[in-house]
């Protein structure tokens, strides 16, 4: 755990960075500073490796004041990654990553077979390990930066706006890989950000900083989006913070209903006596084939011969978002849940989705 007690960088010049901040940084999970440029968001992950002192208070790493620790053995434990890679321009990818194994005075192979291994970790291919870096995309330099913060394995690690330098969809993929190393290697990581989408994605806990080095709020992201502490906050984290709350809620808990499904097979007779507007029509498998407007059915035969509207399925794994749109995006109003194998296992309803926000 990482403990800020009472923390104030003032520079020279007078400039106050940080301001009296207290926070917490548990263990094992990601920590997102955000908030907008200025607001002493880097000056608070530098003074943790120390290479900004503070100005007043202490700073704590499992209960040790980071200023009684030399800032080289210090660093041994906390891996750091900036924008843009910060990778060695002359060495060659297999030595960028190797940097620290190397100034540990690790035996030369073992150090490289460390660098393949984690090229591998970070989704890139091996065969990359002897190029240089002006000769790799932006992503996969930005790979090889975390490759490298990773190399001790240590326990800490400081992203500084990683991937704030790659286009959106090279953004997404490493963040996603980032996600993926973290339920692997369950470090302590502090990821600072200005973006407010990427700390909700990233983020078990974000701490929201204003201008001038004060803490706003800190909370989960679903606590954030929830209950903003303040008008700060609230602009900070846009006008839609309503809808993007649904995706951070499974749709596995919403409260289905099953009585509009019907077998194929029915009589179109006993179909009629539903009390429903609509009703899901289910192959042999249990499997949608398409919803039939009750009020619409042929006057005689089975349900096989009805009139069907498609239907837009979701996952008990999907987001609340991806429950409701498909909701949004069928004429009945309906989403209907599936489950691994495609079978329907109920419907929701628009109304009854965005009811199960307040529930
Ligand atoms: N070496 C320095 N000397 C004087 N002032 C500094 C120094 N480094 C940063 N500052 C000032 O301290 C404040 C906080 O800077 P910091 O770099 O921590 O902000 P940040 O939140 O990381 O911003 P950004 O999102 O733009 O990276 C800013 O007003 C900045 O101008
Ligand atoms: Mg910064």
């Amino acid at each position: 755990m990482i403990t800020f007690e009472g923390v104030t960088k003032r520079y020279a010049g007078g400039t106050v960075a940080v301001a009296d901040l207290d926070l917490e940084v548990p263990n094992g999970e990601i920590t997102v500073f955000v908030g907008p440029s200025g607001c002493g968001k880097t000056t608070s992950l530098r003074m943790i490796n120390r290479m900004i002192d503070p100005t007043e208070g202490r700073i704590l790493l499992n209960g040790v004041d980071v200023a009684t620790v030399d800032p080289p053995t210090l660093r041994r434990g906390i891996g750091y990654v900036i924008q843009q890679a910060g990778l060695f321009p002359h060495r060659k990818i297999v030595d960028n990553v190797a940097t620290v194994p190397h100034l540990l005075r690790w035996d030369k192979r073992k150090a490289r077979e460390r660098a393949m291994e984690l090229l591998e970790l970070v989704g890139l291919d091996p065969g990359l390990a002897g190029r240089y870096p002006f000769q790799l995309s932006g992503g996969q330099q930005q790979r090889v930066g975390v490759a490298r913060a990773l190399a001790a394995d240590p326990p800490v690690l400081l992203m500084d706006e990683p991937f704030s330098a790659v286009d959106p969809i090279v953004r997404t993929s490493l963040q996603d890989e980032l996600l993926r190393l973290q339920s692997e290697l369950r470090k302590t990581i502090v990821f600072v950000t200005h973006d407010i989408d990427e700390a909700i994605k990233l983020g078990d806990r974000i701490a929201v900083f204003k201008v001038g080095g004060h803490l706003a709020q800190v909370a989960g992201p679903a606590t954030l989006l929830a209950d903003p502490a303040d008008d700060f906050v609230r602009e900070f984290l846009g006008r839609d913070r309503g809808i993007r709350r649904l995706s951070l809620v499974t749709a596995g808990e919403v409260r289905l209903r099953d009585d509009n499904l019907i077998a194929e097979r029915t009589d179109v007779v006993e179909a009629r006596d539903r009390d429903a507007p609509w009703l899901l029509v289910l192959d042999k498998d249990s499997r949608p084939r398409g919803w039939a407007r009750t009020s619409e059915l042929p006057a005689a035969g089975t349900m096989a011969e009805a009139a069907l509207t498609p239907y837009h399925g979701f996952g008990r794994d999907d987001s609340l978002r991806g429950a409701l749109d498909a909701a949004v995006l069928s004429v009945t109003g309906l989403a209907v849940a599936l489950d691994g194998d495609g079978r329907a296992v109920g419907t929701v309803s628009r109304e009854d989705l965005l009811g199960g926000l307040h529930g």
